[in-house]
């Protein structure tokens, strides 16, 4: 019934680094994960390693890029490709920050469709790697189907057939960002409209996605769906996303889940002096649902991880916890 759907990890900001990919693929093989938002500037000039560095077992993952420069966009595309093996690039068209406003990119390029849909022709020119734009549905108070179906046709004129869509505006005088991501009200039915007017485009919805049955109900109108906090909050949702959409039984536990992410702390531990808690916060939402979840996260903040006793205080964190 879903074949050929597709669910993806949305982009977050100093939440889905490298380490929550990690764990959230211990959960689930079939989502499709994405970086954070990294700024074009800074994957050309900046510490590549440390930016675009991952471990193999994130495939698929998708590189989200923040710019406006077509060329510099366009070497991002490269670099992506050729140097990380990124499965795909998106450029962010929703982000609605000032800093980021100021620096020509995120949200405020929903005016600008010819530039985006310069970057796009730049890359396909440069590059074979997949690409896609993260947007929202319009921009200030007011919604307008229009403004929305020219920004697509723009921008899939010049070579873009996939779009995540954020289904609320973005309002860039006077909300922050977390404000324009709870007041602007969402309105799923441009979405699927959009898909409905452009049947050829593969279209994505986003923005307040919570449960299974939304997922599922989502599904029967657009190509996939894209969830951020939920999965951030609740990890485990993921096992229900790999059975009911994916039909992938295999049995696993959120115990288990942490079992197998000990071998990986020690190996960051070793290799890159990685903080314990910069990964094991990540876990914070697993036991989310179930009696002990609030000791779980309580437990990861109390104790003191050293070098050598990850594997132990995990094993015993887990042991009070009747799953
Ligand atoms: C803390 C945080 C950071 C975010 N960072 C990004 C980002 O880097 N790039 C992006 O396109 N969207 C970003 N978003 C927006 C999400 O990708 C997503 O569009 C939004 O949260 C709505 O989806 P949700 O209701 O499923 O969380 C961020 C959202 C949050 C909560």
């Amino acid at each position: 019934m879903f074949k050929n759907k597709k669910i993806y990890v949305a982009p977050m900001m100093q939440y889905t680094d490298r380490h929550d990919r990690y764990f959230l693929r211990l959960i689930s093989k079939n989502v499709i994960l994405f970086t954070e938002m990294i700024p074009s500037n800074a994957i050309i000039y900046g510490n590549k390693k440390k930016l675009l560095e991952y471990n193999s077992n994130e495939h698929p993952i998708i590189l989200q890029v923040g710019g406006s420069d077509p060329k510099e966009i366009a070497q991002c595309a490269i670099i992506a490709k050729d140097q990380y093996n990124y499965d795909g690039i998106n450029i962010n068209i929703g982000c609605p920050s000032k800093k980021v406003e100021n620096g020509m990119f995120g949200a405020c390029l929903m005016d600008k469709p010819f530039l985006v849909g310069k970057c796009i022709k730049e890359i396909k020119k440069k590059s074979k790697i997949p690409v896609s734009v993260k947007c929202r549905i319009g921009l200030g108070k007011k919604q307008n189907y229009l403004f929305l179906k020219k920004f697509i046709s723009c921008v899939s004129k010049n070579g873009c057939n996939k779009f995540f869509i954020h289904a609320r505006n973005a309002v860039l005088t006077n909300f922050s960002p977390k404000k324009n991501r709870t007041i602007p009200t969402l309105n799923y039915k441009f979405v699927y409209k959009i898909k409905k007017d452009f049947p050829n485009l593969e279209i994505i919805i986003n923005g307040g996605i919570d449960n299974i049955i939304s997922v599922k109900n989502h599904l029967k109108f657009v190509d996939g769906v894209m969830i951020g906090r939920e999965i951030y909050n609740n990890p485990f949702f993921l096992k229900k996303i790999e059975k009911e959409i994916f039909n992938n039984t295999t049995e696993i536990t959120r115990k288990k889940i942490l079992k197998k992410l000990i071998p990986y702390i020690e190996n960051e531990i070793k290799e890159n002096q990685t903080s314990v808690q910069s990964i094991t916060r990540h876990t914070f939402g697993l036991f989310t649902g179930i009696k002990g979840s609030k000791y779980w996260k309580r437990y990861l903040n109390n104790i003191k991880f050293m070098k050598d006793n990850v594997k132990n205080i995990i094993l015993n964190g887990i042991e009070n916890i009747n799953e």
